[in-house]
């Protein structure tokens, strides 16, 4: 059958959708780019926003009306089986039954696979299902590959509803992803992001020596990845042997993702975020003392329930103080389940809401501004990962992306001198290839 995906949400959405691909193929199916020529659609959807939620039910209603059969899969199946059955939706696949796909599409399962979710206890990845990763073709890039590590999330903020749709945390034995990382090594591959709700608790629910740090230590042997990168980070879960194991190899990216939510204790404790404003800033001193070259990137929710004036002033603050390179803004939107659904009232009016986004942009675009012009004039090593409006594109260790004129492949290496910058992206001259940055 001809099947097509699209994608919402988080990496971990976008590898999943690489493995279901990845599975079809190996059973004789084929992955079509154009909505045009598919048998099947596979919607793989995001619920962490009413706003992303809305999405896939668009789309299932756009698609059966063009009489297309259509799938869902990710964390809306996990949240909304009703509601997705009641717009039409053919078969609903929850976020641990990834396997199950090729079932489904070809109609071998009458689905409520949700329901059964409760006691899949295992992380569901294509080396679980064939032992071995010889083929690496549906991956979305030949270089820079996801690899995800632990799924799931044993926080409950109580905003969120991501430990409803992904359950609790399962790491990926080590040794499973090691194997992991040496195909793709062996494959060209030069990149590799280890994936996570909250990477750094990974291998706390396998009761070994598993961790984060010690991944990093084992799969630094590998000397063809020229960089690695973990994504997201949990504040509090950051230990010091982390940041040690960062600090001494150059190869780990500088970047730490460090979702803030919100600079007032108030409204972080409200949210049960497991760390005080004190805490978050001690950390990030912590890092950059440690660190060389460390940058740090964030998340915030505006208008969380009771966000008054004086809570959303220490938001402000929080950002000024910490200089993020990368910054997420996002409303608060109420989910179903959390806790903050059932106990507060969603009582900031959208307008503050977006008054409050709109100042926070203000003044990130003037810090970001600020920080990439002290880049002008300096020579940085960037990965290739792109072409875009004529421009070449990639990233520098600590992830700031800049363009630069120049026919470059994906995956290579470069150095380049930056000449320009903006509040988004940098631009420089192409100085020339380099073979490794790292010696
Ligand atoms: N595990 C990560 C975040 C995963 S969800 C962490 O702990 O930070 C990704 C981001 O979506 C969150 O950082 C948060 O900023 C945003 N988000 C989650 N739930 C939300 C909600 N109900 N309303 C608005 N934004 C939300
Ligand atoms: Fe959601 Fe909090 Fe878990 Fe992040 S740590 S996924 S925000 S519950
Ligand atoms: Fe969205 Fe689920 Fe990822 S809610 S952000 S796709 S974990």
């Amino acid at each position: 059958m001809k099947v097509f995906f699209k994608t919402y949400g988080c990496q971990m959405n976008i590898r999943d959708s690489e493995i279901m691909e990845e599975l079809l193929v190996r059973s004789g199916h084929e992955i079509v780019r154009n909505l045009s020529s598919a048998d099947v659609v596979v919607i793989n959807t995001c619920a962490v926003r009413g706003k992303s939620e809305n999405k896939a039910y668009s789309l299932i209603g756009r698609l059966k009306k063009r009489g297309l059969r259509v799938g869902v899969t990710g964390c809306v199946a996990e949240i909304a089986l009703k509601d997705l059955k009641r717009r039409g939706a053919d078969f609903v696949l929850g976020t641990r039954a990834l396997t199950s796909i090729v079932d489904a599409i070809e109609g071998k399962v009458d689905f409520d696979m949700s329901d059964h979710l409760s006691d899949i206890k295992e992380i569901v990845t294509a080396s679980n299902i064939s032992g071995t990763y010889e083929s690496v073709t549906m991956r979305t890039s030949k270089r820079h590959a996801w690899v995800n590590i632990i799924a799931g999330c044993n926080k409950f903020c109580t905003y969120c509803v991501v430990p409803y749709t992904r359950g609790r945390e399962v790491s990926r034995p080590m040794a499973n992803v090691i194997e992991e990382v040496k195909l793709l090594a062996d494959s060209g591959y030069n990149q590799v992001t280890f994936l996570g709700q909250n990477v750094d608790s990974y291998g706390k629910d396998l009761k070994d020596e598993t961790s984060l740090a010690e991944l990093l230590r084992r799969v630094y042997k590998f000397e063809n990845i020229e960089r690695f990168w973990f994504l997201t980070s949990y504040p509090s879960d950051i230990t010091d042997e982390l940041i040690e194991v960062v600090a001494e190899r150059p190869r780990i990216s500088r970047n730490f993702h460090l979702p803030a939510q919100s600079g007032s204790n108030t409204i972080l404790n409200r949210m049960n975020r497991q760390y005080t404003r004190e805490e978050y800033i001690e950390l990030i001193r912590k890092i950059r003392s440690k660190v060389e070259g460390a940058t740090i990137g964030g998340d915030i929710i505006v208008g969380f329930p009771g966000e008054s004036d004086e809570d959303f002033e220490q938001t402000l603050s929080l950002v000024k103080e910490v200089k993020y390179v990368r910054l997420n803004i996002a409303p608060y939107s109420p989910r179903q389940r959390t806790v903050a659904s059932r106990l507060y009232s969603d009582d900031v009016p959208t307008a503050v809401k977006k008054k409050r986004m709109a100042t926070l942009s203000k003044v990130q675009h003037a810090i970001l501004l600020e920080m990439n012009e002290k880049l002008i004039g300096k020579s940085v090593n960037i990965i290739v990962e792109g072409k875009k409006d004529g421009k070449s594109y990639g990233r520098t260790i600590d992830n700031r992306m800049v363009f630069f004129e120049g026919d470059v492949p994906e995956g290579e290496n470069v150095k380049v001198k930056i000449q320009h910058a903006t509040a988004g992206p940098i631009y420089g001259e192409l100085l020339g290839r380099v073979l490794k940055f790292v010696k």
